[in-house]
């Protein structure tokens, strides 16, 4: 087999997240590459149970924004005073997919598995399956980001947006039993790295 280690070393280590992104579109090739790659990542209990989500226009990505901004204000209004300036540096990398031209949104399903052969399942085994499933998205969305920086794009592995979980499933007609993994944003950086 083909030594692949140094090439890869150097992807590895070159990749860093980009939150800024300059306005410049993605060949759709590049976002079918980076959707190739995705689909080889391992996963739990024999069960590929994620689909990607892909949202190009812009105006969604405005109104995303809008959604995660509006629960990110719900949760400032419940800050403990010592707190409040901590949450607004947290805060901003809440939307750092703002700029981005594509998104990319692996989203899953929770089936029920071992939980369901069990007389009855504790919560800890309901827990277990859940947390395969959610740890199955961690290897699509890295295997993301390497794409991304292969095709020279940049990305950001993102879960602070999922606090508006529920709107952006419904602005995006996701159905109700399947999950947000992330969201990360895919484009050309206008960032220094
Ligand atoms: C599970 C997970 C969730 C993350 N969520 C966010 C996020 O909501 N916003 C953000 O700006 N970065 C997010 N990041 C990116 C991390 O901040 C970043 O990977 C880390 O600081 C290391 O920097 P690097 O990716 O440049 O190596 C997340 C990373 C992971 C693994």
């Amino acid at each position: 087999m083909k030594e692949l280690y140094y090439p890869f070393k150097e992807l590895c280590e070159q990749r860093r997240s980009v939150r800024q992104f300059a306005d410049q579109a993605v060949a759709t090739a590049d976002l079918e590459k980076i959707k190739h790659l995705a689909a080889t990542a391992p996963y739990a209990s024999g069960r590929k149970n994620w689909e990607i989500v892909v949202v190009e226009d812009k105006a969604i990505i405005r109104e995303l924004v809008h959604l995660v901004n509006q629960r990110s204000d719900e949760l400032r209004n419940q800050l403990k005073d010592n707190f409040r300036e901590e949450f607004e540096v947290y805060a901003t990398h809440f939307t750092s997919f703002a700029t981005a031209p594509v998104l990319f949104i692996p989203t899953f399903r929770i089936p029920v598995g071992l939980s369901y052969m069990l007389t009855n399942a504790e919560e800890r085994i309901v827990q277990w399956e859940r947390d395969s499933y959610v740890k199955s998205i961690s290897g699509v969305a890295l295997l993301i980001l390497l794409a991304a920086e292969s095709l020279g794009l940049g990305g950001c592995y993102m879960t602070g947006p999922l606090l508006a979980e529920e709107d952006i499933k419904q602005l995006l007609s996701i159905r109700p039993d399947r999950n947000l993994g992330a969201i990360i944003p895919v484009g050309y950086s206008s960032q220094q790295k």
